[in-house]
């Protein structure tokens, strides 16, 4: 057998010896307090149940796509739910990508070109900076959620490039914080400059919003924005993403982004299960005003049991509680999986060092006595 190469076993012992290595794991049967399902889509039987009836009485439905989009892959249903998404998010246009990363690969590697410049937030996901990184454009990031530092630095780059198209982008529910960057300044900022705002709703979607739209559409503020980023794997329970945006912008993303071309396209299956989430959470506001219950009853809780100096602001699905170290973190959440509650520990280099946390994912499905239990148990912790 090919002995593994000494440089990756060091870079393995190294993160092990930092304890940091990360492993699989499958799901434990404790109380969630950690997946991305907002809503219980991804355990919902009538959302099952519908995507098999549209697969049954389908005409034409396969089990894989057979191809890339270009080729023999794009199948009515990838159609039929492009328009259906446009609508539902009042975009002129949408283009499915097969998860959020592709999506964000693919746009910032293709759209911002070679004399451009992209802008974005510090706390970015990993998806949108690899996206980045493989483009062409020069990029800064901005401190996070400053909209003053990110005013001053659009003024340099004006001054100095007067020929670069400018891109900003940001979160409006950031993953591992969980707060927000002010939506109406940013949206204002960016028409003042003539820049083009790029927003990822990843964790947006299914909690914010009329219908689970977002924030931007919580905020009417959807037709203002260059681009949204939608994805279909958190608070809709299923898997895949969805560019916003003009007609233009879809034309060219089909032409240019490399990880919607080179790629076979979504199956069937996949489109059938987001179009039922989706249909479902149009008919159905209970599970959306369940976690917009829980989501402030977890924060009276949090004064209530002295915890706020403990938390990042949040008003999300999302709440963090900083315990820097990964050895204390690990062993934090450790003491809370003992006593039932599934609370992952989110470790540098994931966030930076020092910012080490506890990330408590919030769902509609959680009961008062789940979230009241797993607070007691941690302020007893700290
Ligand atoms: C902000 C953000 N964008 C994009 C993604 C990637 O989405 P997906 O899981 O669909 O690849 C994530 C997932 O963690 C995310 O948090």
């Amino acid at each position: 057998m090919t002995e593994f190469p000494k440089k990756l076993m060091a870079k393995l012992s190294a993160r092990e010896a930092g304890n940091a290595l990360r492993k699989l794991s499958v799901p434990n049967g404790l109380v969630d307090f950690s997946s991305n399902d907002y809503l219980g889509f991804a355990r919902k039987r009538g959302i099952l149940e519908e995507a098999i009836r549209v697969m049954e009485t389908g005409n034409g439905v396969f089990n894989g796509a057979t191809g890339s989009r270009l080729l023999t892959g794009n199948k009515a249903l990838h159609v039929e739910l492009e328009s259906f998404l446009a609508d539902y998010f009042g975009n002129p246009a949408a283009l499915l990508f097969n998860s959020g990363y592709d999506a964000n690969i693919g746009f910032f590697s293709a759209v911002p070109q070679r004399t451009d410049v992209v802008f974005y937030d510090e706390l970015c996901h990993a998806s949108i900076r690899d996206g980045i990184a493989m483009g062409r454009a020069q990029s800064f990031k901005f401190r996070h959620n400053k909209l003053e530092h990110l005013s001053k630095q659009i003024d340099r780059v004006q001054q100095s490039k007067v020929d670069s198209d400018i891109y900003v982008v940001t979160e409006s529910v950031f993953s591992m914080d969980g707060d927000s960057p002010d939506l109406e300044a940013l949206v204002v900022l960016c028409e003042n400059k003539g820049v083009y705002l790029v927003l990822d709703e990843a964790h947006a979607i299914g909690v914010f919003g009329k219908k689970g739209t977002g924030l931007l559409n919580e905020l009417n503020l959807e037709d203002r924005v260059f681009a949204t980023v939608v994805t279909f794997g958190k608070a809709m329970g299923c898997h895949g993403a969805a560019v916003l945006g003009n007609e233009a912008l879809k034309r060219f993303l089909v032409n240019f982004a490399r990880s919607f071309i080179y790629t076979t396209a979504m199956p069937p299956h996949s489109l059938a299960t987001i179009q039922a989430a989706f249909e479902f959470l149009s008919s159905s506001q209970t599970e959306q005003q369940s976690l917009v219950e829980n989501i402030t009853f977890f924060k009276d809780q949090l004064r209530a049991l002295d915890l706020e100096a403990h938390f990042i602001p949040s008003n999300s699905a999302v709440h963090c509680c900083v315990v820097a170290g990964n050895e204390k973190v690990k062993a934090c959440a450790s003491q809370l999986q003992e006593k039932g509650f599934d609370v992952r520990p989110i470790m540098s280099p994931t966030v930076p060092q020092g910012k080490e946390r506890l990330r408590f994912c919030l769902h509609g499905f959680n009961t008062e006595k789940e979230i009241k239990e797993v607070l007691l148990a941690l302020s007893k912790l700290l």
